[in-house]
């Protein structure tokens, strides 16, 4: 996710620090999560969740003075991200912290979690990763396989993105290299497909790219799922506008990695009354719902070729099948490489996907292995205008096909008159578990196939 268009605009803290902190205890809340097949049903497994590294406080080894604040980086101690990675910790968050300080809040007896959106102490917005663990993230292989979760979006307004996202991140979070002490206990190692920039990283030119396959980024108004391969294998750093796809003149286009991703927003491809807030939508985001994202192979082996990406939404006990492209040219309603191919075409766009390997590429991703991450944000940059408005901003969406994703309007999604209007905004995330394909759901308590879909919204 993080489609960032304008670079450098959307500004984290990005961790420096780097030495494992020993003053706050490290109490991540737990997760319930299930591994399924269709002989054996669901069972359940232990996991967790941590915050990501950039949420934390940061200060001086052996000393209790900040490396960061709002003023940015303390200079005495981080004149520099070497010197910063030697002369600062990150540290622990405890239980507590997690509720009052970032608004993360364990709920259903471990099988979920509550996002806010704000906190009373100021915190906006919270990344976190699923791990098997104290020191490790769960690597979740889902090739020839399938990942469910319930969500409640209903208090994500225009603007806000409620993202569960697979990335490629080193499952020990990096430990170990270029000075980093911290590891996956506290969250390190973050890289996506947009290449952000690691860490504090006093020099522009330079990110951490990996692949990224977004299962899920929404609000109660528009959502989009989408595969972004990239030519890597693992976390790599990216050196120079080109190879990072920094820059405005089309670099956006040359890097490692495939920035816009074949991303499915069915109000994008046209079918404007599948999901939205309110009974008139098939798929009511007022209400909870399941979502099942299937990962299929050619020919339904683990060592096939990943050959298309299906969606199904569970809602009242109807599965109901995601709507199909009602964009003349582009068909079917599951992302495969001809979709993308078509899509890519009838809306003008550049097609880096197909460039970096499509589904195939993606495949291979999924078969090694992948992070999952949950979170809450909202986008300085573009005002989530690619998710749920019109993008590019500029560009007339009655003159060109795929330029509105939403029904929202993007100059009310400015963080700055977005985040007044919704300090009680959350998401939550439960029931996640994955395996065999059509091995996680079931509709009005009777398991059921993808065949025997009811309820076909065409
Ligand atoms: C910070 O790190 C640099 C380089 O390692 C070192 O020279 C300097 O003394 C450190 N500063 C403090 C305050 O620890
Ligand atoms: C910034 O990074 C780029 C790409 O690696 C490099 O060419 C450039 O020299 C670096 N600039 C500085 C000031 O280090
Ligand atoms: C969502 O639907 C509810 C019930 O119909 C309505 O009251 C509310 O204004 C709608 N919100 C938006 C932002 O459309
Ligand atoms: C899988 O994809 C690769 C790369 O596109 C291709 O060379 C290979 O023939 C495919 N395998 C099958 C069985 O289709
Ligand atoms: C659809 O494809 C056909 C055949 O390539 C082409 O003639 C036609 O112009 C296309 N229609 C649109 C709306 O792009
Ligand atoms: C957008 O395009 C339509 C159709 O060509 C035109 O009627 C309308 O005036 C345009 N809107 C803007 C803001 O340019
Ligand atoms: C979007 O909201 C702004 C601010 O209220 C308003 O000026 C503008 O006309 C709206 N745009 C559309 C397309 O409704």
């Amino acid at each position: 996710m993080k489609f960032t268009w304008l670079i450098g605009s959307t500004f984290l803290p990005w961790t420096c620090a780097q030495h494992a902190g020993t003053v706050v205890p490290e109490e991540s809340p737990s997760l319930v999560i299930q591994e399924c097949t269709k002989a054996g049903g669901c069972q359940d497994e232990k996991a967790g969740l941590v915050l990501d590294s950039n949420w934390r406080w940061v200060h001086n080894v052996g000393g209790y003075q900040n490396c960061f604040s709002d003023k940015g980086w303390n200079p005495t101690f981080c004149p520099d991200p070497e010197s910063c990675k030697k002369n600062c910790s990150l540290e622990g968050v405890t239980a507590k912290g997690y509720k009052k300080t970032y608004g993360v809040r364990e709920i259903d007896d471990g099988r979920g979690v509550k996002l806010d959106f704000m906190t009373q102490g100021g915190n906006v917005g919270s990344r976190l990763y699923v791990t098997d663990g104290e020191e490790s993230y769960k690597m979740f292989k889902l090739l020839n396989r399938e990942f469910t979760l319930d969500v409640d979006v209903h208090k994500l307004n225009c603007g806000m993105n409620g993202a569960v996202y697979f990335i490629e991140m080193d499952k020990d979070g990096g430990k170990g290299k270029d000075g980093n002490l911290a590891g996956a206990k506290f969250g390190t190692g973050y890289c996506d497909a947009q290449c952000p920039h690691e860490k504090f990283e006093t020099n522009a030119s330079r990110g951490i790219c990996c692949v990224e396959m977004d299962i899920w980024e929404a609000n109660k108004h528009a959502t989009a799922f989408t595969p972004h391969p990239c030519s890597t294998v693992g976390p790599q750093k990216c050196m120079g506008d080109i190879e990072c796809g920094y820059g405005e003149n089309g670099e956006r286009w040359m890097g490692l990695c495939d920035k816009d991703g074949c991303d499915l927003n069915t109000y994008r491809m046209g079918a404007k009354t599948f999901y939205g807030n309110g009974s008139s939508f098939a798929v009511d985001s007022n209400e909870p719902l399941t979502l099942v994202t299937q990962f299929i192979t050619h020919d339904g082996t683990d060592e096939g070729n990943l050959t298309e990406i299906r969606r199904l939404y569970i809602q009242h006990g109807k599965v109901i099948a995601n709507a199909a492209s009602r964009i003349p040219n582009v068909t079917g309603s599951a992302i495969t490489d001809g979709f993308c191919n078509a899509q890519k075409k009838a809306f003008g766009d550049y097609d880096h996907h197909q460039k970096l390997g499509g589904l195939v590429s993606m495949g291979e991703t999924l078969k090694r292995g992948m992070v999952l991450s949950v979170s809450i944000w909202n986008d300085y940059a573009t005002h989530m205008a690619w998710l749920d408005a019109s993008f590019p901003p500029g560009e007339n969406a009655s003159e060109r096909l795929g330029v509105l994703r939403g029904p929202c309007n993007a100059t009310l999604s400015n963080p700055t008159v977005l985040r007044p209007k919704n300090k009680n905004g959350w998401v939550k995330y439960y029931n996640i578990r994955y395996g065999e394909i059509d091995s996680t759901y079931s509709a009005s308590g009777s398991a059921r196939r993808l065949d025997d879909i009811g309820a076909v919204f065409v």
